[in-house]
């Protein structure tokens, strides 16, 4: 089977289009032509130091050749600098290039770029449009989709944001080849998080490609001979996550089945808390959450949820993707007052998503979980992983 993969992405707000092949950054500036009709002239593109080094000439080269008055922003590189400051200087870019309600913004980057420049794009004029060319695996499969974009502050992560879905998507899986090791294994822990709450057919998709990628100490993934497989995977990713956003756009606080947008979250609670305790420098945020996977895991299987067989083998196919930071120093007390702070708290209480087995999840407020099955678990935990 080729690269290439065609998605759409249908919600009440709106319909686009995901492209998913090989060399698409060329063909850029006619996609964006095709998405936007006649009337932009303008486009503006948010991207930061490293990317738009590896990839800023092509994509810029092809919007121009499509006729586009294309110019460019450049974001610090880090988590750190996903800010409201940030945004507040994209924002004065954006007035002095004097864009108009009909022009639009292209980020081409990894989620950082794309949740900040997708937030600026939110407010921008209330609203312009934009595009998400997502060049780490972890924004392919999971955040240019579905439209949650915001920015961080000192009062936690993704606290301020908007809804604001892309007019498109183009995902050029040949980016993927500069990307460093460790943001691979991040964007691998995503995929899991999405395996385990789909089913045991995306789960064993993913083990079957991560063992072909044999991953070791000493070896690198090597990714470049599996391109299709990776397109696959992806397509089947964003096919899973987009089913539940469909119906769920705006993540419903009321909404407590198993199709509810909160599902997404699974392994977040403490992948979100580890974040915050390491004061966002540590851990990559996939593999906060690869981290947070196993431990809602073991949770599960300690609440009598989930069976051993599936929490083996989540930590098997979780093993595969190379390894995670320890979690030396990590304050048991610390991580728990993070859990509260967490925004899946509805009405005074931390919505816990758990798993009854794989492809199944359930969310349960922490509230009918006694605390001291939550310390024990953790203690031993961190114990574990220390
Ligand atoms: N909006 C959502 O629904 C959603 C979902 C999941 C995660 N997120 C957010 O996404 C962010 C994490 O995104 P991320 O993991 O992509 O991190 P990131 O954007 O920081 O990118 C990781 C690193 O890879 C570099 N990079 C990107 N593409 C590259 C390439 N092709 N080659 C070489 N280097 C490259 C970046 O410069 C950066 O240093 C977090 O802020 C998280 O909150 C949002
Ligand atoms: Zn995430």
């Amino acid at each position: 089977m080729g690269h290439k993969r065609k998605l759409e992405f249908v919600t009440p707000s709106r319909r686009y289009e995901i492209e998913i092949g090989d060399s698409l950054l060329e063909l850029s500036g006619r996609w964006a032509k095709k998405c936007l009709g006649a009337a932009a002239k303008r486009v503006v593109v948010v991207s930061n130091l490293t990317v738009y080094a590896l990839y800023g000439e092509t994509v810029t080269t092809s919007l121009t050749a499509s006729g586009f008055v294309v110019s460019h922003w450049l974001m610090k590189d880090g988590e750190r600098f996903k800010t409201l400051a940030s945004a507040e200087k994209l924002l004065e870019f954006l007035s002095h290039e004097n864009i108009q309600r009909t022009d639009a913004i292209i980020a081409l980057g990894g989620g950082v770029v794309g949740d900040l420049a997708g937030f600026t794009s939110a407010i921008y004029l209330r609203g312009i449009e934009y595009f998400q060319i997502p060049t780490t695996l972890l924004a392919m499969i999971d955040s240019s989709v579905g439209g949650k974009t915001g920015v961080n502050s000192a009062f936690g992560k993704n606290l301020i944001g908007a809804f604001h879905q892309p007019k498109g998507v183009l995902i050029d899986i040949a980016t993927l080849e500069t990307l460093p090791q460790r943001e691979l294994t991040a964007g691998f822990c995503e995929m899991i998080k999405h395996a385990a709450i789909s089913g045991t057919a995306l789960l064993k998709k993913t083990d079957e490609l991560l063992r072909k990628l044999e991953f070791d100490q000493n070896t690198e993934f090597q990714i470049s001979n599996f391109r299709s497989e990776i397109a696959e995977l992806i397509a089947a990713n964003i096919a899973f996550k987009t089913k539940i956003v469909a119906n769920d756009e705006r993540e419903n606080i009321n909404k407590t089945s198993p199709k509810s947008r909160k599902i997404l979250n699974f392994g977040h609670t403490l992948g979100h808390a580890l974040e915050k305790v390491t004061n966002y420098r540590y851990l990559k945020h996939g593999e906060a959450v690869g981290y947070g996977i196993l431990f809602a895991a073991e949770l599960s299987k300690t609440l009598d949820l989930c069976g051993e067989k599936d929490v083996k083998l989540l930590n098997d196919v979780l093993h595969r993707v190379g390894p995670l930071p320890r979690l030396a120093n990590i304050d048991e007390q610390e991580v728990f007052e993070a859990f509260r702070s967490d925004k899946k708290n509805v009405a005074g209480s931390l919505q816990m998503i758990l798993l009854k087995g794989i492809g199944k999840p359930v969310i349960i407020s922490a509230n009918e979980i006694p605390h001291s099955a939550i310390r024990k678990v953790l203690k031993r935990f961190l114990q574990k992983w220390s």
